[in-house]
């Protein structure tokens, strides 16, 4: 399955994740704890990374996590996660959170969204190749934009920095 790299289509890894939140999930306002939802993101992700990728695929980053309003216990969750874009060995997936107010007949209101890079690794936790993802509609194709304009940043986020680090030791600044 590891050597599989023909082109797969956007639907063939997305995931729904359903949980009912519980009093364990909550924190000292009574509403569940954020770092609940990004376990259940970093999950549906995680699905999904190993769909696509056919084996172990671990986070490499995880950015934009965006709280949009307070879940509550007893709503029902779904964590709707997809591969928007893939590179050589990282894959970007979006993530959606949505809650079915337990109290209330409303539709499913969206709470959170995420955006994480993972990394399909070998037996030796080393990079491996992922097949490259096929947007399928319109909004798969909005999206795959989308995070390449994110990984372009991200890439030049970082390169910044480094130079930035290298500069101040060169200095002998920062001990
Ligand atoms: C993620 C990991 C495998 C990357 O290894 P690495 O030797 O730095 O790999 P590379 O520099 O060759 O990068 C591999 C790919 O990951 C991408 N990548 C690595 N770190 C990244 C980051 N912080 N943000 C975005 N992309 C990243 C690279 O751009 C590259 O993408 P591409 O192959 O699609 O072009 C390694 O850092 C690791 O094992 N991290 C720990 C992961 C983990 O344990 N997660 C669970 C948390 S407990």
């Amino acid at each position: 399955m590891l050597d599989d790299l023909a082109p797969k289509p956007t639907s063939a890894s997305r995931v729904t994740l359903s949980h009912i939140m519980s009093a364990q999930h909550s924190n000292l306002l009574g509403t569940v704890h954020g770092g609940v939802i990004m376990k259940l993101v970093d999950d549906a992700a995680g699905a999904v990374a190993g769909r696509h990728s056919g084996g172990p695929a671990v986070t490499g980053a995880m950015d934009e996590m965006a709280f949009l309003e307070p879940v509550k216990i007893g709503d029902l969750v779904h964590v709707k996660a997809q591969v928007n874009w893939t590179g050589r060995s990282s894959m970007e997936i979006g993530v959606r959170v949505m809650a079915e107010r337990w109290n209330e007949s409303t539709p499913a209101q969206q709470v959170a969204s995420a955006y994480l890079v993972f990394v399909a690794v070998d037996a030796d936790g080393k990079p491996r190749p992922v097949p490259q993802v096929v947007p399928e509609t319109d909004r798969d194709r909005r999206r795959w934009q989308e995070a390449q304009i994110r990984r372009t940043h991200r890439l030049a986020r970082r390169r910044a920095i480094m130079e930035l680090r290298d500069q101040r030791a060169a200095e002998g600044l920062d001990d």
